[in-house]
C-alpha cells in the first residue's frame, strides 16, 4: 500500500511538473512568431490612390474598421479600449492607425499593409497578430487596394496623430491560444476578383463571406470558424454564438438567419431584411442590439443579393437564447 502511494505521489509530481514546464515555455515562447513571405508583387505593390478609391475604402472601412480604431477622445482612429472582449484574455486596446510615423502605420509599405490585412502576420517582425484583429482573406483584390488607399488619404479621422495606447501585453491565454489554436492565414493563391455584379446570389456571396463576414458572426462558435471556406463553418448562419455587450458583461447570442421558418427569419420579407442589416432595425419595432452594426454603408441593391445568397444556404434549425446575463 505504503509504495502504492509512494509510486501515486511520484507520478502526480511529475505531472505537475510537466504542466509547469509548459507553461513556463508558453509563458516565455509568447506568441509565435512566422516567416514574412512578401511576393516581390507585394512588396512592390502601389495601391492607387484617387478618388473613387478612398470613398470605397472609406464606405468599407466604415463598416470593417472604424468601429475598433476609433478614439471618442481625440476623434481620430488612435485606438480605443476593446470593452466587449472577454475578461479572461486581459484588457486589449486597437492601436493607433492615423498616418503618423512613429505612433500610427505612417511608415508601413502599401505591401505591409497588405501583407498584415491578409495574413495577420506584422510584416516588420513576423508575429502573429491575435484574433482581436480581424484578417480579411477572402476580399476582393480591388476592396482591399481602397482600404488601403483610404488609409493613404486626406481623411480627417486619420491625420497623424500621436496618442498612443501602450503594445497590448498578451496573457497566458492568449499566448496559449495563439501557439495551439490560432494561426496565420495563407495569401489567397490567386487574385480574389470582383463578384459579378449582374449575378445576385454571387454578389450576395461576396457580401456577406467575403467582404463584411456575416457569417463569422453568425455560424455556431468563433472557435470554429473556417477563414478560407466559410460554407464549411460549423452552424454555418445557424447563429448561437455569444458575444459581449460593451459593458463587458451582458451577452449577446447572434441570431440564426437561415431561412428556418421557425428559429431563423424564413417568415421576413425581403424589405424586413433591408431595414434590419442597413438601419438595425427590428420587424416587431425597436434596434437590434450590440455587436449588430447598421450596415449603412452597404447599397440596397448589395443587401437585396445578400438576402438572395441566404435563401441559397442550407437551413439550420437552431432557437436562439437572445439576451444572457441581464
Ligand atoms: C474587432 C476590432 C478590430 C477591427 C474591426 C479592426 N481592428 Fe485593427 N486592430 C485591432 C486590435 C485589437 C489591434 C491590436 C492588435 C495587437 O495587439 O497587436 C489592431 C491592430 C491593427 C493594426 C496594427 C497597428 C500597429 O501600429 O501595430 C493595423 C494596421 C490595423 N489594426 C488596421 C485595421 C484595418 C485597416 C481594419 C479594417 C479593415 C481593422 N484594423 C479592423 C482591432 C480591430
Ligand atoms: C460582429 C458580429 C456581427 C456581424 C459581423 C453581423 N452580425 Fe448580424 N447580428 C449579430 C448579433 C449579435 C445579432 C442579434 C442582435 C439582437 O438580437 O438584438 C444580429 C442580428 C442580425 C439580424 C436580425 C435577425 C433576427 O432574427 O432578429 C439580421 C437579419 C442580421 N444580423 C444580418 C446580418 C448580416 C446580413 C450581416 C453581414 C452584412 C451581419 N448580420 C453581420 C452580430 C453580427
Amino acid at each position: 500500500m505504503k509504495r502504492f502511494f509512494k509510486i501515486l505521489l511520484y507520478t502526480l509530481g511529475f505531472i505537475v511538473l510537466l504542466v509547469g514546464a509548459f507553461v513556463l515555455y508558453i509563458q516565455i515562447k509568447g506568441i509565435p512568431k512566422y516567416p514574412v513571405e512578401m511576393t516581390d508583387a507585394i512588396k512592390n505593390l502601389k495601391v492607387t490612390v484617387d478618388s473613387a478609391h478612398i470613398a470605397e475604402g472609406k464606405r468599407i472601412s466604415s463598416m470593417l474598421c472604424r468601429e475598433c480604431h476609433y478614439s471618442t477622445e481625440t476623434q481620430k482612429l488612435t485606438g480605443s479600449f476593446r470593452a466587449d472582449i472577454p475578461k479572461e484574455f486581459g484588457d486589449t486596446y486597437s492601436l493607433n492607425i492615423t498616418q503618423d510615423k512613429t505612433h500610427g502605420i505612417g511608415n508601413w509599405t502599401d505591401g505591409e499593409l497588405y501583407y498584415f490585412l491578409r495574413t495577420g502576420i506584422r510584416p516588420q517582425t513576423g508575429a502573429y497578430v491575435p484574433p482581436f484583429m480581424p484578417k480579411f482573406p477572402r476580399m476582393s483584390e480591388d476592396d482591399i487596394h481602397s482600404v488601403i488607399a483610404w488609409l493613404r488619404s486626406p481623411d480627417p479621422e486619420l491625420a497623424a496623430d500621436s496618442h498612443e495606447f501602450p503594445a497590448n501585453k498578451p496573457n497566458f491565454l492568449i499566448k496559449l491560444l495563439c501557439n495551439i489554436a490560432f494561426k496565420p492565414l495563407p495569401l489567397p493563391s490567386r487574385p480574389i476578383m470582383e463578384p459579378d455584379t449582374t449575378d445576385k446570389v454571387a454578389l450576395g456571396k461576396y457580401v456577406a463571406d467575403g467582404m463584411i463576414g456575416c457569417f463569422a458572426c453568425h455560424s455556431a462558435d468563433l472557435k470554429t470558424l473556417n477563414d478560407l471556406e466559410p460554407e464549411k463553418t460549423p452552424g454555418f448562419y445557424g447563429g448561437g454564438t455569444v458575444m459581449l455587450d460593451l459593458d463587458g458583461k451582458t451577452g449577446v447570442t447572434t441570431a440564426n438567419i437561415t431561412m428556418d421558418k421557425e428559429t431563423g427569419i424564413g417568415n421576413w420579407t425581403e424589405q424586413q431584411f433591408v431595414e434590419a442589416v442597413r438601419y438595425s432595425k427590428k420587424p416587431t419595432g425597436g434596434l437590434l442590439h450590440y455587436p449588430m452594426l447598421p450596415h449603412a454603408g452597404l447599397s440596397e441593391t448589395e443587401i437585396k443579393a445578400v438576402y438572395a445568397y441566404l435563401q441559397t444556404v442550407p437551413v439550420i434549425q437552431n432557437k436562439v437564447e437572445r439576451y444572457q446575463g441581464k
